[in-house]
């Protein structure tokens, strides 16, 4: 059976470079495993305890259910003003009152050295909700200056290589099912 990685960028920007890096990663996954982007958290209604009931709202049922059927994540998010962009933190937000949907292992990609404060916040966060950052599937790449395409991510030889090891990297750190 193959693993089911959901893999979502914090990048609502149509360039993004963590966006390519999510689309790359669905080009590289390595055999056994399958990775699904999901890039609708421009959908999802501004976080508010009151719209946090049953039924959610549609766009939010959509989000959770495709969180929820994740063996593992795959996240890459950009840093604005030393922090998580406001509408990844509003994409988590709504799944805090999930936490057990939310507690997979998780590797978290950085498609910039300079960003050092967005992933330690990241960190704090998705700790706080369950999640288990894997830090051996975990990477920090250079890859500002230019735009990348995914096929230039996945096609690159060392980049590409990267990728592939992160990615099984976060294979071992998926429990086998108990049963
Ligand atoms: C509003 C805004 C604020 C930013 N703040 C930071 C920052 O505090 N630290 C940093 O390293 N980069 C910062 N950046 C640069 C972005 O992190 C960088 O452009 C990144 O590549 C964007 O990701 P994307 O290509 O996936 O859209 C900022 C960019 C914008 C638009």
């Amino acid at each position: 059976m193959s693993l089911r990685i959901v893999a979502v960028s914090g990048s609502l920007r149509g360039a993004s470079s963590n966006s390519a890096l999510m689309l790359a990663a669905v080009r590289v996954a390595p055999p056994g495993m399958t990775v699904e982007v999901f890039d609708a958290i421009a959908d999802l209604p501004h976080f508010n305890p009151d719209l946090d009931i049953e039924p959610a709202p549609p766009a939010v049922a959509a989000w959770r259910a495709r969180i929820r059927g994740a063996d593992g994540l795959l996240i890459s998010c950009p840093e604005y003003a030393r922090g998580i962009p406001g509408a990844f933190k509003n994409a988590l937000d709504w799944l805090v009152s999930d936490p057990a949907g939310f507690a997979k292992p998780i590797a978290l990609w950085n498609a910039s050295p300079r960003a050092v404060a967005a992933p330690e916040a990241l960190r704090l966060v998705l700790s706080t909700m369950s999640g288990r950052v894997v830090e051996a599937a975990s990477l920090t790449l250079p890859l500002l200056g230019r735009s990348w395409t995914p096929e230039e991510l996945a096609s690159d030889p060392s980049i590409a290589a990267l990728l592939r090891a992160s990615l099984q990297s976060l294979t071992q750190a998926v429990e086998p099912p108990t049963d």
